[in-house]
């Protein structure tokens, strides 16, 4: 286990080391002064009598030894510490840079839950183990062996005596991790689930608010909280007998060595002052093996979060190039696509050409897989098989920074940081200028609600964009797009949350923006995309048609029946009592 985290503590592996030194200099400063103790009860057993300086000597010398110990108890925990934070540091980062590079699809699978549980929560753990488990759990494993061996030097007898509770509490201890282990995966796939569905949960409110209230979603989040509740009593009940036999006996090593060490000493064959001495050591041997063993009890927890962690870090990454961009032109070429959601397969050979400089639509049925076209050009998955290419060169041969620096996406679920308006638009050129971002905030028809903001760009979005409507958070989406300014252009229901007057601003302000630019628009509204110079018709994950509009209603009854439904949709009105 220590070997998986161990990479990542890199330079600050000598602080562990150090750690581990200083605490086991503690905690033999912790066991000398039963040695000063012994010098000053021997002579009293035998009635000798002692100067008050042996006595203050010695005394001084214990308090000296307290100061030794506490002060490289603290200097090896803040080593410790030290180390700990900077490991959970890279371990951190590197999760980010890994994630960065998974497909996205790969991450909703994971689920914001555990994604969240992972890099908080068990990552967290990790501290245990570096900053305590390391440093303290060796220290209080090499001094019981020290001091066992001692008892042995002092006398064998009293020292096999002191073994027997030893042997006990740590059989008792093995059972307990043994049927512990059985449990703990069962038991932390509850947890994880959980806490993906409390996420969902919390996240899906509103919905269940309106539309499930005592539905399904309550009835799933009481059940795996109760399954959590059963794995959690089930993985105790296993535990607690054991953990009630070793706590009890592991602090008592002197349970047999007090009849036994007793009659030995009525006997005549050990003094009484080496067995006063025996019996003090031994006081000093139980809490450091308790403690050590209640780290050895966290290790298994721990290997579990690591290996989840590493299982996170081992998906295979995004199959991502390190080339510039080196197209010829702008056409975008997608040849025989095939691309699945993990098994079910979504898109079934899909070709089609944009031409650099012109719009081309992509219409169908709601499920038809426009979305997901639109995706796999911006890099979000991989290919199952097929290519696309811009001008020539393979998406998956140039890096993603080199794709996004060629196409802009404005997706279907807007997404916007907790900052301010005018930071989001900004991440579409972090180096432009204020005027630069007005403009692009103007031309995306924001300021008809931005005046209605007291403090206008600089109003913070909220968790995820929550405090603008959907209409406000895809026109920010949309003047991020326009200060990207990039010569391709993927637009995904750009309009969809448009009232009529907005859409036909925004329609404006849209044409003037793709203008000169290779664009793919997905539009359900048709009216909206009628004059693009090619419409692609999706069915069922396969381009059944692609031409011009005054083409297609005649010749493709899928496009014809949209077009109806689109011009029918476009004159509906609430029938009025
Ligand atoms: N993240 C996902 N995981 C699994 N399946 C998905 C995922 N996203 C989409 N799908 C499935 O892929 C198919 C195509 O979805 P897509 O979003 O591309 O459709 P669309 O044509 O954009 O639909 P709409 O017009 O409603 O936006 C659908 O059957 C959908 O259920
Ligand atoms: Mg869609």
């Amino acid at each position: 286990m220590f070997k998986r985290v161990s990479p990542y503590i890199g330079e600050y592996k000598k602080y562990t080391v150090w750690a581990t030194i200083l605490m086991c200099i503690g905690i033999i400063a912790n066991i000398v002064p039963y040695f000063f103790l012994y010098q000053i009860i021997s002579p009293l057993t035998r009635g000798e009598h002692i100067d008050a300086s042996f006595i203050l000597f010695r005394v001084v010398a214990v308090a000296v030894c307290e100061i030794v110990f506490s002060i490289s108890y603290v200097q090896g925990l803040t080593f410790s510490h030290i180390s700990a934070y900077n490991t959970l540091k890279n371990l951190r980062i590197s999760l980010q840079g890994k994630l960065e590079k998974q497909p996205l699809g790969n991450i909703n699978e994971l689920g914001t839950g555990r994604i969240k549980k992972v890099f908080t929560d068990d990552i967290d753990q990790i501290e245990l183990l570096l900053a305590h488990a390391i440093p303290e759990g060796i220290a209080n494993i090499a001094i019981p062996v020290i001091i066992i061996v001692l008892m042995f030097v002092f006398d064998w007898r009293l020292g096999l005596l002191s073994l027997v509770p030893l042997v006990v509490g740590m059989f008792a201890m093995g059972m307990m991790m043994k049927s512990g282990m059985e449990k703990m995966n069962a038991y932390y796939e509850s947890a994880a689930n959980m806490n993906n569905t409390i996420i969902e949960y919390v996240n899906g409110m509103e919905v269940v608010k309106v539309f499930n209230k005592d539905g399904d979603s309550y009835k799933r989040f009481g059940d795996v909280v109760r399954s959590y509740r059963d794995f959690t009593l089930d993985w105790y009940k296993v535990c607690w007998p054991w953990m009630a036999i070793y706590s009890s006996v592991l602090p008592c090593l002197v349970l047999l060595m007090l009849p036994f060490g007793s009659m030995m000493v009525l006997g005549g064959t050990i003094s009484l002052d080496k067995m006063v001495l025996v019996f003090c050591m031994s006081f000093a041997v139980g809490p450091s093996v308790l403690k050590a063993l209640n780290f050895a009890g966290k290790f298994p927890q721990l290997d579990y979060k690591i290996a989840e962690l590493e299982k996170m870090m081992e998906h295979p990454p995004l199959k991502e190039g390190t080339s510039s961009f080196k197209g010829t032109d702008l056409d975008v070429e997608f040849r025989d696509v095939h691309f699945g959601y993990e098994d079910t397969e979504v898109l079934h050979g899909v070709d089609l050409s944009l031409k650099q400089g012109t719009t081309t639509a992509l219409v169908g049925e709601s499920g038809s897989g426009k979305s997901t076209l639109a995706k796999l050009l911006v890099h979000y998955y991989d290919l199952d098989s097929g290519s696309i290419t811009i001008g020539g060169q393979d998406i998956t041969d140039m890096s993603l920074e080199a794709l996004n620096d060629q196409v802009a996406f404005v997706s279907q679920e807007q997404f916007l940081f907790n900052t301010t308006l005018y930071e989001n638009i900004l991440i579409g050129k972090p180096d432009a200028t204020k005027e630069e971002v007005l403009e692009a905030a103007e031309r995306a028809q924001c300021n008809e609600f931005l005046e209605r903001f007291p403090d206008g760009l600089q109003t913070q979005a909220g968790d995820g964009g929550k405090q603008l409507s959907g209409g406000e958070r895809q026109r920010i989406s949309l003047a991020r797009a326009i200060l990207k300014n990039a010569p391709i252009i993927v637009l995904d229901e750009a309009t969809a949350f448009m009232d009529p007057e907005n859409e036909e601003k925004m329609n404006a302000a849209l044409d003037e923006i793709v203008k000169d630019k290779t664009v793919l628009v997905i539009a359900h509204r048709l009216s909206t995309i009628k004059n693009a110079d090619k419409i692609c018709v999706m069915k069922e994950g396969k381009c059944i048609a692609a031409d011009i509009h005054d083409n297609l209603v005649i010749d493709c009854p899928e496009y014809k029946k949209l077009w109806e439904a689109s011009v029918s949709a476009s004159t509906w009105k609430v029938r009025e009592a």
